[in-house]
């Protein structure tokens, strides 16, 4: 089967430079929802990762009749009993551990940062991992999953400012930096998003020759 194009379906500008750097050596029209003439909203209601990042796939590629990729991702501290995890875009505004104002000229991933900071004051266990849930679906056909961790612990303090969320305070085993004092190709080396990518495009290159 030939599939020319696919719909990398999301808005999160972070996401979108990094996947489409992933996808530069694969021969495959990669669209985001920046090219689309129309947008449609779709809630991330449900209660894993895999769900949320399903739902989407099976709602945009119905909407725009392609095949798309969707991602749901975030964080999971182990002192916290897996907070942020599906909460970690809006964590700022949940009940979970009260709620966190985001302040004049700050983003919500600041927020964010601040609260987790704040949950984590007299914590010794930082441990905590990235979590990456990739499901490509062509629609009205089939669809697969996959799936990434990046594992390591929340910094004291936020450092570098070249990555996107949580970044910032997030240390990757191994290392002594924040994944924010990362390069893009860097991250892309280790990270989950990256693993997720590896595992799908591996997949994709068996089934669309095959098909
Ligand atoms: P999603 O768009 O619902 O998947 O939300 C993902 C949220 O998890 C983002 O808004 C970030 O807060 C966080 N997140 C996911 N992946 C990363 C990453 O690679 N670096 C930093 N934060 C991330």
């Amino acid at each position: 089967m030939i599939v020319d194009k696919v719909l990398i379906a999301t808005k999160n500008k972070g996401k979108i430079r990094e996947f489409k750097k992933l996808f530069e050596d694969f021969d495959i029209k990669v669209l985001t929802l920046e090219d689309m003439p129309e947008s449609i909203e779709v809630e991330e209601d449900r209660q894993t990762f895999l769900e949320n990042a399903l739902k989407k796939a099976k709602e945009y590629a119905d909407f725009y009749k392609i095949p798309v990729i969707t991602e749901d991702a975030g964080l999971e501290v182990y002192a916290l009993n897996g907070y942020p995890g599906i909460y970690s875009a809006r964590f700022y505004s949940i009940d979970f551990g009260g709620k966190e104002e985001v302040r004049e000229n700050e983003t919500k991933d600041n927020a964010n940062i601040r609260k987790l900071l704040r949950l984590l004051k007299d914590k010794t266990n930082r441990k905590a991992r990235f979590v990456s849930n990739i499901v490509f679906y062509i629609p009205e056909k089939y669809g697969v999953w996959t799936e990434g961790y990046l594992y390591g612990k929340i910094a004291e303090v936020p450092k570098g400012d070249k990555g996107f969320g949580y970044d910032p305070i997030f240390i990757p085993e191994g290392y002594s930096k924040t994944l924010g004092e990362f390069d893009i190709e860097e991250k892309n080396k280790i990270s989950h998003r990256a693993k997720a990518t590896y595992q799908l495009k591996k997949i994709l290159n068996k089934l669309l020759k095959n098909d």
